[in-house]
């Protein structure tokens, strides 16, 4: 899942930092040209320069970003806020779903209660959930490309628990498959590993919450991650 993940994502990457990169070596080039004048112009070299760390700044955010992304650190309980974690995985897939003309809307209800869990592992859920979603819509036409994530805090079994949805217009999951989609190593797709929904499925579990699987009404698929909110 981390190697396909990865791959499907090199693209992104590079785009993402490609930006500051490109920003770096102008500023660097006028920074050169301001000094090059006679007396130097100090003031504008040092714009230029300023202009230089915040966008190397950015492109080392970028890289811890993914990094922590895709990390084998041991499994660290904290607090998770999941609108923020569905807010640090948006900027990854972005460039992704602009290229294949995928709409990625995000609704994300302000009061939703902090979840005890891995932030890494749940952005890898949100990761593998919406790159699924624009698999499923990639060869439809426009109007059936869309992809949202939502969040909101529901009440059931006695409990608060946050709920994060993501639900596409895709070719939707066979009925008579899709009680396989969670197996591991169970894809319909050629460079597909199998692996994305099993290992979501069992951090889902191991964090104390489900992940299940809806066929929406009209089109596509509707995939809900509920955890258990902290009191
Ligand atoms: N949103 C979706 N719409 C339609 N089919 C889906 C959707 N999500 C998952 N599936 C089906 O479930 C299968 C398993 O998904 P899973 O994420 O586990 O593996 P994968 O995407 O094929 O490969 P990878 O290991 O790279 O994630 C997919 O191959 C696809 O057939
Ligand atoms: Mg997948």
């Amino acid at each position: 899942m981390r190697v396909t993940a990865l791959g499907e994502l090199a693209a992104s990457i590079a785009h993402e930092v490609n930006q500051p990169l490109a920003a770096i070596s102008a500023n660097g080039s006028a920074g050169l040209n301001w000094l090059g004048f006679d007396p130097p112009r100090v003031q504008n070299a040092r714009e230029a320069l300023v202009a230089i760390v915040a966008d190397s700044e950015r492109a080392g955010d970028i890289i811890s970003r993914i990094r922590r992304l895709l990390s084998r650190c041991p499994s660290e309980r904290t607090a998770c806020d999941v609108n923020a974690i569905v807010s640090g995985v948006l900027p990854l897939v972005r460039s992704q779903f602009e290229r294949e003309h995928v709409a990625l809307d995000a609704e994300m209800r302000a009061d939703v209660p902090t979840v005890l869990g891995d932030a890494v592992q749940l952005q890898q859920v949100v990761l593998n959930l919406l790159l699924n979603a624009a698999d499923a819509c990639r060869e439809l036409g426009p109007e059936r490309r869309r992809v949202a994530v939502r969040t909101s805090v529901e009440h059931g079994r006695g409990a608060a628990w946050v709920a994060l949805v993501v639900t596409d217009t895709g070719k939707g999951i066979d009925p008579a498959t899709a009680g396989r989609i969670f197996e591991a190593f169970y894809t319909t797709k050629p460079e597909g590993l199998g692996m994305g929904l099993s290992i979501s499925r069992s951090i889902a579990l191991r964090h104390g919450g489900q992940l299940t699987m809806a066929p929406n009404p009209d089109y596509g698929v509707t995939l809900s991650l509920r955890l258990p909110a902290q009191a």
